[in-house]
């Protein structure tokens, strides 16, 4: 497979050598610097595209492979309000869109145990949800994708929550810990931290008056995300559609 990484940061980075491994060709490297490079010329004959840049140059990039029709696997996280948008523009130009707010194949795993827990949990009653994401500071966004990811799965489960709310004490300054300020009780609490080099943490709590249970999730480094980036990119090749980590995941079951 001959494939195009748009973003040369460090999960571009962590993707090219994953690329290689697997016996895959590198044929195209957009960065800031080059971002004009990503054009009908320069995607010619590539067989799909890796696209891991930031909230606000993820749209236009996916446009520009949908509308070139080359295949595109994306994790960039903080923009998704518009994932919709492009999930149709992809249907009707007949392009080939993944998308996953996490390609930790452990992270995916979480995804359908949080669900399950959270069902489990409103029918026993009396505990009550929370989220924490902990993560590197040079993480734009807040709340994490996959913290929202959770906290949809858990308020699709739990009809006594009307939605979730963010609290990220420092975020976009010198991120620090404090404590959460009650929220109200239909409203899932999101706490977000961000400190040193952390890749990824999610804790799902719940808390009853007298116990509380976790369902907790560390990525230990990049490669894992990188990795399951690549495999969804094998996953796209020669595809045609609008696909996730539960398409993926259904080839292994
Ligand atoms: N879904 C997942 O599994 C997953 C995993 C890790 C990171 N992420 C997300 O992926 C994104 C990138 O993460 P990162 O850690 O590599 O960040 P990073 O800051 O190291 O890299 C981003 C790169 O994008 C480049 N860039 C900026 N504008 C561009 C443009 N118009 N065209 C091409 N490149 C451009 C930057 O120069 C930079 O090199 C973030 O949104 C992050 O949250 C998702």
């Amino acid at each position: 497979m001959r494939a195009a990484i748009i973003g040369y940061g460090r999960m571009g980075r962590e993707i090219e050598r994953i690329l290689l491994e697997r016996g895959h060709e590198t044929g195209l490297i957009v960065d800031a610097d080059n971002a004009a490079d990503l054009d009908a010329r320069h995607l010619q004959g590539i067989d799909v595209a890796l696209e891991f840049t930031t909230p606000a140059t993820a749209y236009g990039n996916l446009r520009t492979c949908i509308e070139n029709r080359t295949p595109v696997v994306s994790g960039t996280t903080g923009w998704v309000d518009r994932l919709g948008e492009l999930q149709a523009l992809c249907r009707e130009r007949g392009g080939a869109l993944f998308y996953a707010s996490n390609y930790c194949l452990g992270v995916n795993l979480m995804f359908r145990i949080n669900r399950r827990l959270a069902a489990l949990v409103d029918r026993v009653g009396g505990y009550r949800a929370g989220i924490e994401e902990i993560h590197h500071t040079r993480k734009l966004d807040a709340p994490s994708g996959t913290a929202i990811t959770l906290a949809e799965g858990i308020l699709a489960e739990t009809p006594s929550l009307s939605g979730w709310a963010n609290y990220a004490p420092g975020i976009g300054r010198a991120a620090h810990r404090t404590e959460t300020p009650e929220a109200a009780a239909d409203t899932l609490v999101i706490r977000s931290v961000r400190e040193g080099d952390v890749p990824g943490i999610h804790t799902v709590t719940y808390e009853s008056e007298d116990d509380m249970l976790q369902l907790r999730h560390t990525i230990k480094n990049r490669r894992t995300l990188a990795l399951g980036a690549v495999i969804a990119a094998e996953f796209l090749c020669g595809r045609r559609g609008v696909y996730s980590m539960d398409d993926l995941l259904r080839t292994v079951e």
